[in-house]
């Protein structure tokens, strides 16, 4: 669980920004004055500071500089939050080390949105101790789904083909080197569309190397796994991202990033039939429930079954817009309930393939 201290004069102020960032998963603490700014960085090494300029005794920029003086504290991102907008104070706060500048009145998703991408930033940084080859393939990746999702949510072709070759070099490391390093590189994440879409592709990948697959359409899985969720980058964040439940005009908007993933997917060149079929069946049920098409159990591929599967175990294993996460054990148990959404004999394969960490049975 990642760290946040927030220093603010006004305990009113400080109680509402850790109550918002408690809510999504992090571990908070405060502090009202700049002297007992400095104590805490040092004492809670948070992962980020949250700092007001103008405090009583010791102000914001000079607790800043001091607690800059201290070698573990050199690195953690800073960011201002204040009221003052002139220019010179920006540049002094910048000067003394911090990394980020917030004007008053926050705005609290502007405030969120940035903790997280901060936070991202450090999570990072952490990439450098993965095998050389994990870690550019992981690099790479970031930078060509962030600019997927940016051209997706403008109605604009993908590069397939260069997304393709990215995909390729990532499950080769993973051939190589395993998947555990990348997950427990990326565990901390905020919940992206870009963290969600890597775990797809590496479960969706693992899983077909389990079942006996042959190495195309292994490939194949894995980049249906990584543009399942194309759609929802024309999806809007507050209602993408909004923690606890969806109400149902809310939810019907959210279905409808299978129908935008589809139209991206058959705007692009190249795209293969099974990247396609993965995003348009990764939401239907074996009963006929799911969406978009509501077809039933025969009617669903073997890919798109595998998908709902390893999208809703994704789903779950991973930190949520709420902070909540479940372990393996308990992720199995829940995809049980209820009954009649997954296809049954496609779990228990997905089960044993968890409880035997992917490696096939000699
Ligand atoms: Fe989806
Ligand atoms: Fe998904």
């Amino acid at each position: 669980m990642k760290k946040i201290l927030v220093v603010d004069d006004s305990p009113v102020f400080c109680s509402l920004v850790q109550e918002q960032l408690t809510d999504v998963g992090y571990k908070v603490r405060s502090a009202t004055d700049g002297a007992s700014a400095v104590s805490n960085a040092i004492r809670f090494q948070p992962d980020l500071i949250l700092l007001d300029i103008e405090m009583p005794k010791v102000g914001g920029l000079e607790a800043l500089s001091k607690i800059r003086d201290y070698e573990s504290m050199k690195r953690v991102p800073v960011i201002i939050v204040s009221c003052h907008r002139e220019k010179e104070t920006v540049l002094t706060a910048i000067k003394k080390g911090a990394n980020d500048y917030i004007v008053k009145p926050v705005n609290v998703g502007v405030l969120l949105a940035k903790v997280s991408d901060w936070i991202n930033t450090t999570i990072e940084e952490q990439w450098k101790f993965l095998p050389l080859e994990q870690q550019s393939a992981l690099r790479l990746l970031k930078i060509s789904m962030t600019s997927a999702f940016d051209l997706a949510a403008k109605g604009e072709a993908l590069p397939y083909q260069k997304l393709k070759e990215t995909c390729q070099a990532l499950v080769k490391t993973i051939g190589k080197d395993g998947f555990g390093g990348i997950l427990r590189s990326v565990e901390d994440y905020n919940n992206t569309l870009f963290l969600h879409s890597l775990m797809v592709a590496i479960y969706m990948y693992m899983f077909s190397v389990f079942k006996g697959f042959n190495e195309e359409e292994c490939l194949l899985n894995a980049m249906g796994g990584l543009l399942h969720d194309i759609g929802c980058a024309k999806i809007p964040d507050e209602i993408l991202f909004k923690p606890g439940k969806l109400d149902t005009e809310e939810f019907d908007q959210v279905k409808l990033h299978v129908r935008y993933g589809m139209d991206i997917l058959n705007n692009t060149r190249g795209v293969d039939q099974t990247v396609t079929d993965i995003c348009l069946s990764h939401h239907e049920k074996m009963d006929g429930t799911g969406y978009p098409r509501g077809i039933k159990s025969g009617e669903i591929s073997v890919n798109g079954r595998m998908a709902s599967i390893v999208e809703a175990y994704t789903a779950l294993t991973i930190k949520n817009a709420s902070g909540q996460v479940h372990d393996k054990r308990d992720a199995l148990l829940r995809l049980r309930t209820p009954q009649g959404h997954l296809d049954q004999q496609t779990l228990n394969e997905f089960e044993e393939a968890v409880a035997h960490g992917f490696h096939r049975k000699a």
